[in-house]
């Protein structure tokens, strides 16, 4: 919707190079904010990714880095929780002024013919809260949601004799999307405010995704060409 162009030059050459008979209707970028919320809400799990400051010992100045980290999605407005580690490298870099970027990928639910290449890919580009005392009250919706989704990281939310910690959101200012092929998802920037716009319904996490395993398997042999009795 906002970016017809890009949108159309990114899906044209695929749309081209491989016609499919199925082709459907490419998603319009409302469409792809809400496929990114309900991929923020069914996946609990990321890659943090920063780049070391020029004060780095290492000599990693300026290196990008990525780090799996759990995150959840207690807010309405699609700015996930995290539980920094004051010493974990992410957290640290964010605080040294990095910019930093969580990138999610879609997992089937489905244990049939399953290709990433052709699922849902999302990564959001912001920066970090200042941190949310835990003592307050969002400080304790913050730890009671957290711990709903990552049960085990209750052995290191704030207060615990291990490691400093707290609460922080993460707050989206970008958002990019790859919806997975380009000739019937949509791939490029999806305006912020639509994305912090989409209101989800209750359980749209637990209910049944619009996940067709048909879909991206025939959409899947069409790119790659397979041939009827190649996919056995
Ligand atoms: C998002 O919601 C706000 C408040 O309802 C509204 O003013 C704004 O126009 C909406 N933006 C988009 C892009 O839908």
């Amino acid at each position: 919707m906002h970016f017809p162009l890009q949108h159309l030059l990114l899906s044209l050459p695929l749309a081209i190079a491989h016609p499919a008979k199925d082709i459907t209707k490419v998603p319009t970028a409302q469409e792809a904010a809400v496929q990114a919320r309900e991929l923020l809400r069914s996946e609990k799990i990321g890659t943090l990714s920063t780049v070391f400051p020029s004060s780095d010992a290492g000599g990693l100045s300026g290196h990008p880095i990525g780090m799996m980290d759990y995150y959840a999605d207690c807010s309405n407005n699609g700015n996930p929780t995290l539980l920094a580690i004051k010493i974990a490298t992410s957290f640290r870099n964010a605080k040294n002024g990095a910019p930093i970027s969580l990138t999610l990928r879609e997992h089937s639910p489905s244990s049939e013919f399953y290709s990433p290449a052709a699922h849902h890919r999302l990564s959001l580009m912001g920066r970090l809260s200042p941190p949310i005392p835990s003592n307050s009250d969002e400080g304790r919706l913050a730890r009671a949601c957290f711990t709903k989704v990552h049960p085990d990281a209750k052995w290191w939310i704030p207060g615990n004799p291990i490691h400093e910690s707290e609460w922080v959101t993460f707050e989206v200012e970008r958002v990019y999307w790859v919806g997975g092929f380009g000739d019937r998802e949509f791939i490029g920037d999806i305006p912020v405010e639509l994305y912090r716009n989409v209101t989800l319904k209750e359980g749209v996490a637990n209910a049944a995704m619009p996940f067709n395993i048909q879909r991206v398997w025939v959409g899947l042999k069409s790119v790659l060409r397979i041939q009827k009795g190649d996919d056995t």
